[in-house]
């Protein structure tokens, strides 16, 4: 199988994350045994990899969540009342929106330009008395182009107002810094190109902003009191946690580490250039997002003249072995804006274990599906 879905979860990772996955834990941060113990610094080992990568300097205000979607709505409806005002891009996923809605918040559109790209002078634009919060995807995941995320963080200083980066397609493959990119919530997946297992993910949250928790419950800390503590990363994180997902995201971040973020962007670039490339010399295709490889990550997405994107997808699936996604991604608010909530689009979407061979053998095979 040539796997070209990693916009929704990598498939292959570093063998170590597959071995972390099979050792035993004991109940991280509950009691003194030794196995609670190793259990317990296997934890904040990630805690602390996972923070240096994107510039946190104090740990413990990064917090595990089980994916991408769980740490948006912790950031969300642990954040935004009813009579608040929030910003968000037009090329949001379904689980920044969604939860933005079950608020009844107020909230506005930011409008992409046609490749996808959100400016800061476009959410200037919607900037009210009692704005919040603003949102952005740092990286869309139906056209890959990447938003300038520095601008628009600059932007919501400059009116004092919190913002929230998804980086579920960025993490891993970008550099970010909460600190240069003034992010005060940042979330990510851990399963996708950090390369951890599914049921991963987490929420940077900035010192200082306190955040009502999604649930209440055990955390191994304050246990005489009947409050949930009010200090991260037990305010967050109640329940036991999912140890072996975390110490396979731990290798999996140890892997980006070594390799070097630039060395992955580097390599992600030129497969995605081949991709396009390859793509645009077919007849019959439409291609969406940034023509430019540097300003998009590595999702490349088509449709083939009038087929159906389900369809094309499912024939590179069924046909000819590359499993990909076609359809609206979760997204259909990116989709209306980029005018394809009818057709969706066909998503091939890659990462640093795809070789030069697959994306051709990708191309081939969308050629002759378009041609036939
Ligand atoms: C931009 C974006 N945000 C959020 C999500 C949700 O991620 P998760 O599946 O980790 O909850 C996705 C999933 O593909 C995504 O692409």
């Amino acid at each position: 199988m040539i796997y070209l879905d990693n916009a929704a979860t990598t498939f292959h990772k570093p063998k170590e994350v597959f071995a972390a996955l099979s050792k035993s834990y004991g109940n991280p941060g509950r009691g003194g045994n030794t196995a609670s113990i190793n259990a317990s610094k296997v934890i904040y080992q990630c805690r602390e990899e996972i923070s240096s990568l994107f510039g946190v300097s104090k740990p413990q205000n990064f917090v595990f969540t089980s994916n991408t979607t769980e740490a948006l709505n912790l950031a969300i409806k642990g954040l935004i009342k009813k009579d608040d005002h929030v910003i968000v891009s037009g090329m949001e996923h379904n689980s920044v929106i969604r939860p933005i809605v079950a608020t009844g918040a107020n909230y506005s559109i930011a409008q992409p330009s046609k490749e996808g790209r959100v400016t800061a002078d476009e959410f200037e634009k919607h900037i009210k008395s009692n704005t919040k919060l603003i949102i952005a995807t740092h990286g869309s995941n139906i056209t890959g182009t990447i938003n300038p995320i520095r601008e628009i963080g600059q932007l919501a200083k400059r009116h004092n107002i919190l913002f929230l980066v998804d980086c579920a397609q960025t993490a891993g493959v970008l550099p970010i810094n909460v600190e240069d990119d003034n992010i005060d919530l940042l979330a990510v997946a851990g399963h996708k190109l950090l390369y951890g297992p599914q049921g991963t993910g987490g929420l940077y949250i900035k010192e200082g902003i306190t955040l009502t928790p999604l649930k209440e419950g055990g955390t191994g800390s304050v246990s005489e009191s009947l409050f949930q503590p009010n200090f991260p990363p037990d305010r967050y994180e109640s329940g036991t946690l999912n140890t072996n997902g975390i110490a396979g995201l731990l290798k999996g971040v140890e892997y980006i580490k070594k390799l070097g973020i630039a060395n992955i962007r580097q390599r992600e670039i030129l497969l995605t250039e081949r991709l396009m490339q390859g793509l645009s010399s077919v007849d019959n295709i439409t291609l969406y997002g940034t023509q430019s490889p540097l300003d998009r990550t590595g999702i490349v997405s088509f449709n083939v003249f009038d087929k159906d994107s389900v369809t094309v997808a499912t024939e590179l699936d069924s046909k000819y072995h590359i499993a990909c996604r076609g359809g609206l991604h979760c997204s259909p608010l990116a989709h209306e804006s980029m005018g394809t909530l009818k057709s969706g689009m066909v998503r091939l979407s890659l990462c640093h274990f795809t070789t030069e061979s697959e994306i051709d053998q990708a191309i081939w095979a969308v050629r002759t599906i378009a041609t036939q």
